[in-house]
């Protein structure tokens, strides 16, 4: 007889299983999740890497910028999500502060993702600064990610531009011919370092196409087009959490105002004591409720 349990098991997604998909053009997805239950679901939809991001702060912690978060606020979600994922590639980033400074510390960071939250996987932002700390972390055997393109961690002056609708807003990198060359040397560079793959993420469709063909790890876009190798998205946006739309992509869903509305009904029942119903609660049986009252009743005596 087939159990549910065996139905449910998949194939386990490895760093192998991921060049496979590349060299044979099969898409790559990769999601956020900060939780539980949403490592849960995402195992369960089959995704191929469940990802830790830093975006946990502006995201669930209610952080304005992803400095503020820490190791051991990484390692109290990456927990958590552990507990959900059994066969997706479970994958976590590096913080702000924890492989900038050194690359001893990169290493030793690396590590405690590994061994104290259970990761396969660790990932981290930057081009050349960052290049020793890959080589150094891949050395160590753990497998890493790089993070190319838009930087969130990386507030340099022209991290950002000023638009007159939007105000203040990523830049898109790689629209020139010299941002373009710098960003596929890079990416090749972070490839002989040892990275297992990279992230690209608000990069020109162009630019992230000629990095999808030239480079034999998997390039994963975010922003950056259909012709990378794989899709990373964050939760929130793709189950529409956000108060605000981004450009993106469109959600999936609108779960926010599902979720108020489900929220107002509760508040709404209580307050006009249409919950709990009767269908909610337990009573007791009527000839216990008997003894129970003639106790009191013969203690009042
Ligand atoms: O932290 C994050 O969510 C990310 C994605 C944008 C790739 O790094």
């Amino acid at each position: 007889m087939e159990l549910m349990s065996d139905k449910l098991k998949k194939e386990k997604i490895t760093i192998a299983r991921l060049q496979h998909k590349k060299r044979s053009g099969m898409k790559i997805s990769m999601l956020t999740a900060y939780d539980y239950p949403t490592a849960r679901l995402s195992e369960e939809a089959g995704v191929d890497i469940v990802f830790v991001g830093d975006s946990l702060g502006t995201n669930v912690l209610g952080y304005h910028s992803p400095h503020q978060v820490t190791m051991n606020d990484m390692l109290h979600h990456i927990r958590a999500v552990r507990r959900g994922v059994q066969s997706s590639f479970l994958l976590a980033d590096m913080p702000f502060l924890s492989y900038q400074s050194s690359t001893e510390k990169a290493v030793q960071n690396a590590g405690i993702l590994l061994q104290e939250g259970g990761v396969e996987g660790v990932k981290l932002e930057g081009g050349m600064p960052v290049l020793e700390r890959v080589e150094a972390i891949a050395k160590a055997g753990i497998p890493v990610m790089g993070h190319l393109g838009y930087n969130p961690q990386y507030q340099v002056p022209d991290a950002n531009v000023f638009n007159e609708e939007r105000g203040t807003i990523p830049k898109i990198q790689g629209k020139g011919p010299k941002g373009a060359v710098t960003l596929l040397e890079i990416g090749k560079r972070l490839q002989d370092a040892g990275a297992f793959a990279v992230v690209i993420e608000l990069v020109t469709v162009e630019v992230a196409s000629l990095m999808a063909e030239n480079l034999s790890i998997p390039v994963i876009g975010i922003g950056s087009g259909a012709k990378c190798d794989g899709q990373v998205l964050v939760f929130n946006d793709v189950i529409g959490l956000s108060e605000f739309e981004l450009s993106l992509l469109t959600p999936y869903t609108r779960t926010r105002e599902k979720w108020l509305e489900a929220i107002k009904c509760y508040r709404e029942s209580v307050e006009s004591e249409q919950f709990p119903a009767a269908k909610h609660c337990t009573n007791m049986a009527p000839d216990k409720f008997a003894v129970f009252q003639s106790i009191l009743k013969n203690r009042k005596k």
